[in-house]
């Protein structure tokens, strides 16, 4: 059974209140995204419909959609009716999509936005994104440690064969402005290195929330004009079971987000949104999920002003001294570990391999050699070892 929270008595937002990022080209994008991914939740996958067209009765500009949420026809729908019933014209959206890892090889790229552009029942997208920085797949529902034998690290050679059908895309107009998603500080040096004006990834979605805020990265992003978005802004408290670890800690238990909301008489959630409508000056994106009308306007009204003060955002954030720490404990949610290729353990229980840079690599040829000879590293510790602890390969 399934159930509908939404409200047509509430009273939307006027979508000019909200506050807007302005891409390098001078495209507005609303800071505040709907997140449309479903986290396997059937409430949301039956009512995803619905949903989209009250986020955008309420006020929503901007629609976070990925290929991998297997819900764009869905979306599509729903934007379609929320143009005919006259809520809004085509050119008031900020419609993104992003390329799954499946399809990131030179030949997928092109009919991969192809296919997104026809489920959306768009002409255009105004932002597509490289999902995830490598190609890796892995079957739905599959277990989370499980390995697929063909999964590769970060290897700049092939992320730049993708990235010129990206750069095609941008040139034939499909695609108004491209980006990424999931980078790293390395990722993204290198693939500046090699962009021009045109071609310059302008845009990256990243996990960002109170107790994960990748601050250094983000101030990274920002100074080098590619602005930065957060999803999970709330802690994602449905993610699926793959993203669960013991030690996670929930964002809007934490007893400093628990007292500015009683010194504010805010809610939890509402300091979250605050917080991340306010950091870096506002220059920073958040996409966020919601399926009941009341929260769906509760969050995208968290960017139409600033209601917590310097000495609060310090409380978050910290000031850099020992007095101040803020809040950040690196509580990252999306290790990624379906993602590992077979060597990503070379050096022991790496759980941060897919974020650290230890692993990544110029040219497939890089890669190969460094294959063949964790192969033969392997080989020769089994055949020497007494008793090989742990059955990597
Ligand atoms: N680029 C990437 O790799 C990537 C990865 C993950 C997510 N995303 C994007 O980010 C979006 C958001 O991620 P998410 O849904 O995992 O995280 P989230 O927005 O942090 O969490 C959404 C959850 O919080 C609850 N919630 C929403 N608004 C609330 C409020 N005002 N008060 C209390 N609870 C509230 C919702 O509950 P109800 O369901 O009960 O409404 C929902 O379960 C996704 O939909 C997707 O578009 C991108």
């Amino acid at each position: 059974m399934s159930f509908n929270f939404l409200n047509q008595n509430i009273k939307p937002i006027d979508p000019k209140k909200v506050a807007q990022l302005v891409l390098p080209d001078g495209t507005h994008m609303q800071q505040a995204a709907m997140g449309t991914f479903h986290s396997d939740n059937p409430d949301l996958i039956d009512n995803m419909e619905d949903i989209i067209v009250e986020s955008i009765r309420l006020g929503y500009r901007h629609l976070d959609c990925a290929t991998a949420y297997q819900n764009e026809a869905v979306v599509g729908r729903a934007t379609d009716k929320a143009i005919k019933l006259g809520l809004v014209k085509r050119d008031e959206l900020f419609m993104l999509s992003k390329l799954w890892n499946k399809h990131m090889n030179p030949a997928d790229v092109i009919p991969a936005c192809e296919a997104s552009l026809k489920q959306l029942q768009l002409d255009y997208l105004d932002m597509y994104v490289v999902h995830w920085p490598w190609p890796n797949d892995h079957p739905p529902g599959c277990d989370g440690d499980a390995i697929n034998p063909d999964a590769v690290p970060y290897i700049h050679e092939m992320f730049m064969e993708v990235w010129e059908k990206m750069t095609k895309l941008k040139k034939s107009g499909k695609v108004k402005n491209i980006g990424t998603s999931n980078q790293t500080q390395k990722t993204m040096e290198l693939l500046l290195r090699d962009t021009n004006d045109f071609n310059h990834p302008v845009y990256n979605q990243m996990e960002l929330h109170p107790l994960f805020q990748q601050k250094k990265l983000v101030k990274y992003f920002i100074d080098n004009k590619v602005v930065p978005s957060g999803y999970m802004s709330l802690g994602s408290p449905r993610r699926p079971g793959r993203d669960r670890f013991a030690e996670h800690q929930a964002d809007m238990q934490h007893p400093v987000i628990q007292r500015l909301a009683k010194e504010t008489g805010m809610t939890p959630p509402a300091i979250c949104l605050a917080w991340a409508h306010q950091r870096e000056n506002n220059k920073v994106g958040y996409v966020s999920m919601a399926e009941r009308s009341e929260w769906i306007k509760f969050n995208l009204e968290a960017a139409t002003k600033n209601v917590l003060t310097t000495e609060q955002m310090i409380a978050i954030e910290g000031d850099g001294t020992h007095e101040n720490p803020g809040i950040n404990t690196n509580n990252r949610l999306i290790w990624g570990q379906v993602f590992f290729w077979p060597e990503a353990r070379v050096l022991g229980h790496d759980r941060d391999v897919l974020w650290n840079d230890r692993q990544i690599f110029e040219s497939k040829a890089d890669f190969a050699r460094f294959r063949k000879a964790v192969g033969e590293f392997y080989k020769v510790w089994k055949e020497t070892a007494v008793d090989l602890p742990v059955n990597y390969l």
